[in-house]
């Protein structure tokens, strides 16, 4: 089976075995290494893109999964209207120390903000509690997400 799915917007045909980890594709066969991989095993959010808007975790998700599906990955993110605020709004509070972790949060934050922009500060807690940080204690990064998601609220 040949995996052919929409890769930020672009149909895109792997060659590779279907049991292969997304994360494993986009970073070393498409160089798309913007998705961190960190824990493999799904429980850091450091790989995390959209699956047909909702996020997900690229290391849980094998070549085959995405057949006929559309991913965007933080590259492919810059082009959506969620994108600009939430990467203002993290940015000026100083969100990030390292940054290995801000892929992934972006990417949550602009699926939960995308689909719900009302969401309101437990939204933001709760769609957060799979994305770990090992420099900052999240004060500075739940100070970004509620910024970002009172500027979408405002805008919607
Ligand atoms: S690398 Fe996928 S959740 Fe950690
Ligand atoms: S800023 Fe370093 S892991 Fe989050």
């Amino acid at each position: 089976m040949t995996p052919v799915f929409t890769l930020n917007g672009a149909e895109t045909t792997l060659d590779c075995a279907p049991d292969t980890p997304l994360v494993t594709v986009l970073r070393e066969t498409l160089c798309l290494t913007g998705t961190k991989l960190g824990c493999g095993i799904g429980r850091c959010g450091a790989c995390m893109v959209l699956l047909d808007g909702a996020a997900v975790n690229a290391c849980l998700l094998m070549a085959w999964q995405v057949t006929g599906r559309e991913v965007v990955t933080i590259e492919g993110l810059r082009a959506r209207p969620a994108a600009a605020p939430i990467l203002a709004a993290l940015a000026e509070a100083n969100a990030f120390q390292c940054g290995y972790c801000a892929p992934g949060v972006v990417v949550t934050l602009a699926g939960l903000l995308t689909a719900r922009p009302d969401a309101g500060d437990d939204d933001v807690l709760r769609a957060l509690e799979g994305n770990l940080c090992r420099c900052t204690g999240y004060a500075s990064i739940l100070r970004g997400a509620r910024a970002a998601a009172a500027r979408l609220r405002a805008a919607a």
